[in-house]
């Protein structure tokens, strides 16, 4: 596979198709942290105007972590899973109390703190500290399993590991930030549920469209 003739690709795709997202114009740690745990279970529309709100009212770190946890809730309320609400507040006291109030960047750090996990913890140190980590989600994992045609359900551990195999080994060096965004607005955008393959950057690339199957990938499956 062309690995870095697909990531080239992709990254020109991206720098004309990306949407102008408020967590996208500084990308700070505390902002891209916030975004990512709002766009959990949350369509991107409503994320931004929470994630704008959110924002005025608790800037940084430090606000969040001494706010009363009521007040966090009623910024919140609407978006549910309000676990997340408490998560934020025991990983805003964290990073207060062990990194100086400053948000930890190595992978490790980011994945210590509550509330995170594998997914986010890649997120945040790609897209704010540009550290060359993959950040594997349902959108990543729909646009791999497609382009390498894989064959197993999605949600086995077979195909877990090689998507993330595949992801770390196509990720061009010094280019996370925008690459692992690339993939996921990809899957937002163009290799949805239903995929628009005449749409698609990558579509030279993708193994399932040769063989005349994308919309047979990814494999349904359990994890
Ligand atoms: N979904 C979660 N984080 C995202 C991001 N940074 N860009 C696009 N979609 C996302």
């Amino acid at each position: 596979h062309e690995y870095d003739a697909f990531a080239k690709a992709l990254l020109d795709w991206f720098a004309a198709a990306r949407r102008p997202l408020p967590w996208r114009e500084h990308y700070t740690p505390y902002g891209v942290w916030i975004s990512e745990i709002m766009l959990q279970q949350t369509q991107m529309e409503r994320g931004v105007d929470y994630y704008l709100r959110w924002m005025e009212r608790f800037p940084d770190v430090a606000s969040v972590a001494t706010a009363p946890e009521a007040d966090l809730l009623k910024a919140w309320e609407g978006l549910g899973y309000y676990r997340r609400v408490r998560n934020l507040q025991a990983a805003a006291r964290v990073i207060m109390e062990q990194h100086d109030g400053i948000f930890p960047d190595l992978p490790d750090a980011i994945r210590a703190l509550p509330g995170i996990g594998p997914y986010t913890a890649g997120a945040i140190a790609s897209i704010a500290f540009n550290h060359d980590v993959i950040a594997v989600d349902g959108n990543v994992e729909r646009v791999f399993s497609r382009v390498f045609d894989i064959d197993t359900p999605v949600r086995e551990k077979t195909a877990a590991t090689r998507i993330r195999m595949l992801t770390a080994r196509t990720l061009p060096k010094g280019r996370a930030r925008d690459f692992n965004q690339a993939l996921m607005e990809l899957g937002a955008l163009v290799c949805r549920k239903k995929p628009d393959c005449t749409a698609c950057p990558v579509a030279r690339f993708c193994e399932s469209l040769h063989l005349g199957i994308p919309h047979e990938r990814p494999v349904p499956g359990r994890r």
